[in-house]
Order: C-alpha cells, then sequence, then structure tokens
C-alpha cells in the first residue's frame, strides 16, 4: 500500500479530551511549547493555555476608504461576480468567478493523516468558523463621486464582458464623501477630487464616525471593518504634543493641528467607533497616538501596505537564499506601473512611502544568519518606481538578486513579474477582513496566571503579517518578513485555537520500518 494526499472539504470535529464545543464556543487547552536560551543552556518550557473561539459568524461589513479606486472596485465586483456565480467569455474561453490568491478561500492545510497514512489536506477556511467574503456587506468613501460602475470601468481591471454584466449591481453604489487634504497625495489626484467633506477636522471625523454608524445599523451589521485603500499619503510628522499620545492627538484634532492625515483620521473614527483598522497603504497611518487610542479602547489595528507582487516574491526569494546558507549582496528591484496608484507615486513624498515601506524587508532573515552578515552589514537594496501609463494596472516588476556563493562564485537571479495589481491585492483584502474578524473572536487565557481572564491579542494584530510588506507589531515585538513563517503563524494560531499541535513536517510515521 503506498500513502499518498487526500483532499477533504468537509467540516470536521476535534475528538481530545482537551477541547470542548459548547453551542456558542470552542474551548482548547493548548500547551506551548518554546525553547529558552539562558546562556549556554537551551531549555525547553512548555505554558499552558486556554483558547476560546465564538463559534458564531456575525454579518460584517466592510468599509473601503477608496472604494472608487482600482482595489476598492475590483474587490466590491469580486464579491458580487462570486456571489452571483457569473461567467464571463474572453478570447481565451469561458472564464468563472473565483477566489484565487486568496489564503483563506483558495488555499489548503495539511491537517493530519488518515489511519493509512494518507495526508488529509483541507480547505483553510475549514479550520475554524470563519466569514466567509461573498458574506460581507461592503460600502465606503472615495474623494472622487463616480459610482462603482463607471468606476470599475475607470479601473480598466477587469474583463469586459464581467464588467458589462456586474455593471448594473455596480452603478447603484456611491462613494460616500471623504476626508481630503490635499498636501498628503500628489497634487496629481487634485482633479479626481469632487466629493470632499467640509468643515474643521473635528466635524469631517464625526461626519465618519456618524457615516459608520448608519452604514452599521442600516445593514443589521453585528459588526464593521474598516480598511484604507486610498492613495498612498506622505507620511506625517510625529511631534510631541501633536501625535504622541491618545489625548493628544484627540485635542490636536479639536485644535485643526495641520500635520493630521486623512488616514489617521479615518482610523481615530474607526478606533472611537469600536471598529479594527487595516491600513493597505505604506504611510504612517500609525501614528504613536493611534496606536495607544486602539489599545486604550481594545481595538485592532493592522499594516502598513498589501503584500502582493514583488515584495511577496522577495520574501520568498530572500528567506530561500539566506536559509540556504547563500549569502544575497545587492537586490535591486524596478517598477512600472500605469494605473492610478502610479500617478500618486510619481510625486517625490508618496513614493517616498513606499520606498521605506519595501526596503526593510529583508532585515530579519539578514538579521538571523550572521555566518553570512558581519553584524551591520546589509545586501545593498535599492528600489525604483516609474509611472508608466501604458501599463496600466498591469504594473512590472523586475528583480535582480546577486548572491556570493562558494568560494567566492557570483550567483545571479532575475526576475521578471507581470503584478496585475488589483487582481493580486484583492484576494488579501478579503483574508485581511476575515482573519481579523475571526481573531476578533479568539481569546486566551494563560493558565496559572493571572485572574484567570480570557484575553484579547495585543490591539496591534501582528497574525496579519503575512499580508503585510510592512508589518506593524506590537511595539517591542520582532517583525517577521518571511513568507512561509507569517503562515505558519496564521496556521498554527488557528489550530492551537481547537488544541491541536504545529504540523511539524516531520512525517516520523513514514520514516521508521
Ligand atoms: P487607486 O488610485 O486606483 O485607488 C485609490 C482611490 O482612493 C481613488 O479612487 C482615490 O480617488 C481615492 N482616494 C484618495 N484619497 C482619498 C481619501 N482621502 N479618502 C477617500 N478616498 C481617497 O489605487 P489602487 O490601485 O486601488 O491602490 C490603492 C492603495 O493600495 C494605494 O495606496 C496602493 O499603494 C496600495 N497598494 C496597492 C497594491 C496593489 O494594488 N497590488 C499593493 C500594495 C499597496
Amino acid at each position: 500500500y503506498m500513502a499518498s494526499l487526500k483532499y477533504k472539504d468537509a467540516a470536521f470535529t476535534v475528538e481530545s479530551p482537551d477541547v470542548t464545543y459548547t453551542g456558542d464556543e470552542i474551548l482548547a487547552k493548548y500547551t506551548y511549547e518554546t525553547v529558552v536560551i539562558e546562556g549556554t543552556k537551551a531549555i525547553p518550557t512548555k505554558t499552558l493555555f486556554t483558547f476560546k473561539t465564538k463559534r458564531h459568524v456575525p454579518k460584517t461589513g466592510l468599509m473601503l476608504v477608496g472604494w472608487g479606486g482600482n482595489n476598492g472596485t475590483t474587490t466590491t465586483a469580486g464579491i458580487l461576480a462570486n456571489r452571483m456565480k457569473l461567467s464571463w467569455r474572453t478570447k481565451e474561453g469561458e472564464r468563472h468567478a473565483n477566489y484565487f490568491g486568496s489564503l483563506t478561500q483558495a488555499s489548503t492545510v495539511r491537517l493530519g493523516n488518515d489511519k493509512f497514512g494518507n495526508s488529509v489536506y483541507v480547505p483553510f477556511h475549514r479550520l475554524l468558523p470563519m466569514l466567509h467574503p461573498n458574506d460581507l456587506v461592503i460600502g465606503g468613501w472615495d474623494i472622487s463621486k463616480q459610482d462603482l460602475g463607471d468606476a470599475m470601468r475607470r479601473a480598466q481591471v477587469l474583463d469586459a464582458g464581467l464588467q458589462d454584466q456586474l455593471y448594473p449591481h455596480m452603478k447603484a453604489l456611491q462613494p460616500l464623501p471623504s476626508i481630503y487634504f490635499p498636501d498628503f497625495i500628489a497634487a496629481n489626484q487634485a482633479d479626481r477630487a469632487d466629493n470632499v467633506l467640509t468643515g474643521s477636522k473635528q466635524e469631517q471625523l464625526d461626519a465618519v464616525r456618524a457615516h459608520i454608524r448608519d452604514f452599521k445599523a442600516s445593514h443589521s451589521l453585528e459588526k464593521v471593518i474598516v480598511l484604507w485603500t486610498a492613495n498612498t499619503e506622505r507620511f506625517a510628522a510625529v511631534e510631541e504634543g501633536n501625535n504622541d499620545t491618545a489625548e493628544n492627538l484627540l485635542a490636536a484634532i479639536e485644535r485643526e493641528e495641520e500635520e493630521l492625515s486623512p488616514s489617521t483620521l479615518f482610523a481615530v473614527a474607526s478606533i472611537l467607533e469600536g471598529c479594527s483598522y487595516i491600513n493597505g497603504s505604506p504611510q504612517n497611518t500609525f501614528v504613536p497616538g493611534v496606536i495607544d487610542l486602539a489599545q486604550q479602547r481594545g481595538v485592532y489595528v493592522g499594516g502598513d501596505d498589501f503584500k502582493s507582487g514583488q515584495t511577496k516574491m522577495k520574501s520568498v526569494l530572500v528567506d530561500f537564499l539566506v536559509s540556504a546558507g547563500i549569502k544575497p549582496t545587492s537586490i535591486v528591484s524596478y517598477n512600472h506601473l500605469g494605473n492610478n496608484d502610479g500617478k500618486n507615486l510619481s510625486a517625490p513624498q508618496t513614493f517616498r512611502s513606499k520606498e521605506i515601506s519595501k526596503s526593510n524587508v529583508v532585515d530579519d532573515m539578514v538579521a538571523s544568519n550572521r555566518l553570512l552578515y558581519a553584524e551591520d552589514e546589509h545586501p545593498d537594496h535599492v528600489v525604483v518606481i516609474k509611472y508608466v501609463p501604458c501599463v496600466g494596472d498591469s504594473k512590472r516588476a523586475m528583480d535582480e538578486y546577486t548572491s556570493e556563493i562558494f568560494m567566492g562564485g557570483t550567483n545571479t537571479i532575475v526576475m521578471h513579474n507581470t503584478c496585475e495589481d488589483s487582481l493580486l491585492a484583492t484576494p488579501l483584502i478579503y483574508d485581511l477582513v476575515v482573519l481579523t474578524e475571526m481573531a476578533e473572536r479568539i481569546t486566551v487565557r494563560r493558565e496559572g496566571e493571572g485572574d484567570g481572564t480570557f484575553e484579547s491579542f495585543a490591539s496591534v494584530l501582528s497574525l496579519l503579517s503575512y499580508l503585510i510588506k510592512a508589518p506593524l507589531v506590537p511595539p517591542g515585538t520582532p517583525v517577521v518578513n518571511a513568507l512561509f513563517a507569517q503562515r505558519q503563524c496564521i496556521v498554527n494560531i488557528f489550530r492551537a485555537c481547537l488544541g491541536l499541535p504545529p504540523d511539524n513536517n516531520m512525517l516520523l510515521e513514514h520514516k521508521l520500518v
């Protein structure tokens, strides 16, 4: 008999004395095993946790800032097309709506073995009772008043055959007016801004809060998540007394301080409404005052910048090279893109935000291997981005990786990546929302310590790192950029919610006679 691989798309329950299913919750006792290093000793350590997961999947709304943009319209179109199970003809043949590119909707995890030793894989979304993107209610804001039908046409992302079927549905959707401070995005965006809030900063903040409340009430939603997929802003200066603490930030808004970005105001509005807030762009929305406010209110924030194309490849390739004992000495990345994101990034201040976000993505991998790199040594790392209207949303990313190999040799890898930007980014938006919503239903208790109450994760939701170019982590904790470590983090935490150990890939059952 040859053991092989099986796939099961069916719900499962865990049978273990450590796991209890009640009507509302899954309770799982879990032994977290780590290794503590003290001097020359490595000490295996076990900590007992109980994970509690709420089973009811709430009716959830997603509000996008930048709803009328390429990502915003594609996110909306993707849900409608999947919900209606649409098909359309292209010159290559018939295509069907799907969720390819989504970790939660289109990938699988190895759950275990059956009794014959076959590996059994299940869809990722079967791990826990997760929200399905089809069930999301979508709304949001844009500084451009184009309805979603025309905005989808303007975006030029989806095939015409699909656009035509969706147009009447999208036409009915109208973005809310938004906060627009021209200084924070490129001047070339000004002609788009015909749907903007007016009044003081405080009044605009209150208007956004009212939008969230109205959206929630009018669709009878149990919760709302807010996600920024609007244009990349320039960095805001972090200033003492202005945006360094929650109190100072709220006071700065009231007294009309200049150095406050629209995205920071959106984050504040969202947090004050108790809604998780995710930043899909590279700017520093999460100034210390926002993090402080999120912590005070116990609300999740996640960011920054979707990890969709070039950086995703980088966080795989450099991890592979360094963990193979090969020493990357230079990484040079050229991008050109022709969508409105590219137009906005053609201004130096907004480009700078993207450059910063793309620049630190190999730091953890380099730091993990001092056999290859001296203490303060880094590969040369350069990122170029150019606006070339002709390529539209089909961003090109070209990378050259030069590495030092055995005996002073040189290995050069050159890659050309046609990214179809919004088709790569949109599934990440679904995942960010599904995972954030899931995290809102998980609480943890450390056994034998504290007062026995269950706690949420830290407000800065680093669980989302897999989907993020410059992962925001709780202050003082390490950033992980390596893609597979990030994926395992999510899978293993969700397994822990079921009292299941991490998949250790040892396959001992197949290695012993
Ligand atoms: P886009 O330019 O097509 O869409 C952005 C939308 O935001 C536009 O409709 C614009 O009118 C609107 N907008 C600008 N300022 C606003 C404000 N203050 N409030 C409300 N709406 C506002 O750009 P796209 O391609 O959809 O990308 C969106 C963001 O996602 C960009 O910052 C981009 O850098 C980021 N991103 C995109 C990735 C991808 O598409 N693969 C990957 C990583 C990040």
